[in-house]
């Protein structure tokens, strides 16, 4: 791969990502032992950072390594990333694992985390996937413990890669008769006039944007449910939608092979995505926190 010319922020230093160098007995390298969170940046502005350092916390506690850094100095640290980066629309990925260690199962003792961070433009989200995208259905072949947003992301690779060889955007995962999330997704569906996301549990990540979704839709009458939702649901749905930091909200007008409603994205998703593009707007402009 290419190196990329931008900065990066690697245990206190900003570099070139060109310069940056960590040990391979990093146990993030070895054990994928570490977490990491995703931030989008629209104007030179962290959106909705305050939940993101909150999840990066939950995870934390969930592989119990201790935050090396307070929010108040994580903030100034990417926000002058994105500064050295030229500001605009980024996509900011920032990673911890537990140091550099001889390779034993066993926490080691003394060792500092490794903080690694960077940046990237942020293009608007591809047309042609908001024309509506294909998803597959597979089975979720991961742990129990999918709300940590760990760096070991080996079955979503996986997962998502069967989907795209098989000609889809997205894998839709299936546990005992349930819809849980896509591989880099959460997941919604319409069914008459009522939206529908499962519920927050130890089988989905708590994503950001499906919580702001979740938010839009009820302060904007939309009824909106977190309840579980079963793979006959999501096969009779009107409407499904994926939503990420990245992707924002998508369409998904085929499953399987088959139309999803009428094969074109529905009348909700676009009352959504007109939320969520006014909500982005009114932040960029620094009309909302
Ligand atoms: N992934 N579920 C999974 C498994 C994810 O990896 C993601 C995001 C989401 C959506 O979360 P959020 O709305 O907070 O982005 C749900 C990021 C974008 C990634 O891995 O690149």
């Amino acid at each position: 791969m290419a190196e990329r010319a931008d900065t990066v922020y690697l245990n206190g230093d900003y570099l070139p990502a060109a310069e940056a160098r960590i040990s391979v007995l990093d146990r993030g390298f070895i054990f994928g032992d570490g977490i990491y969170e995703v931030i989008p940046v629209y104007g030179g502005r962290l959106f909705r950072l305050a939940h993101h350092l909150e999840r990066l916390d939950h995870s934390l506690d969930g592989i119990r390594l201790a935050n090396p850094l307070s929010h108040q100095r994580w903030q100034a640290i990417l926000e002058e990333l994105v500064r050295r980066n030229g500001g605009g629309d980024q996509s900011l990925y920032l990673q911890l694992t537990r140091g550099v260690a001889d390779r034993d199962h066993r926490f080691p003792v003394g060792t500092e985390p490794t903080v690694f961070a960077m940046s990237t433009p942020l293009e608007p989200v591809d047309p042609e996937l908001l024309a509506g995208v294909a998803a597959m259905t597979v089975e979720d072949i991961r742990w129990k413990w999918c709300n940590i947003k760990t760096i070991a992301l080996l079955p979503n690779i996986l997962m998502r890669q069967q989907a795209i060889d098989a000609g889809a955007t997205e894998a839709l995962m299936l546990r005992e008769g349930y819809v849980t999330e896509g591989t880099a997704s959460n997941i919604f569906i319409v069914t008459g006039a009522t939206v529908v996301t499962p519920p927050k549990n130890n089988l989905l990540l708590p994503g950001i944007t499906r919580d702001l979704v979740v938010e839009l839709c009820r302060s904007n009458g939309v009824s909106c449910l977190e309840e579980p939702v079963s793979e006959e649901q999501l096969r009779r749905a009107d409407e499904i939608w994926l939503t990420s930091s990245t992707r924002e909200i998508l369409p998904v007008t085929r499953l399987d092979g088959e139309v999803v409603g009428d094969g074109t994205p529905g009348p909700l998703w676009l009352k959504l995505i007109g939320l969520y593009q006014d909500y982005k707007q009114a932040f960029r402009e620094g009309r909302i926190e």
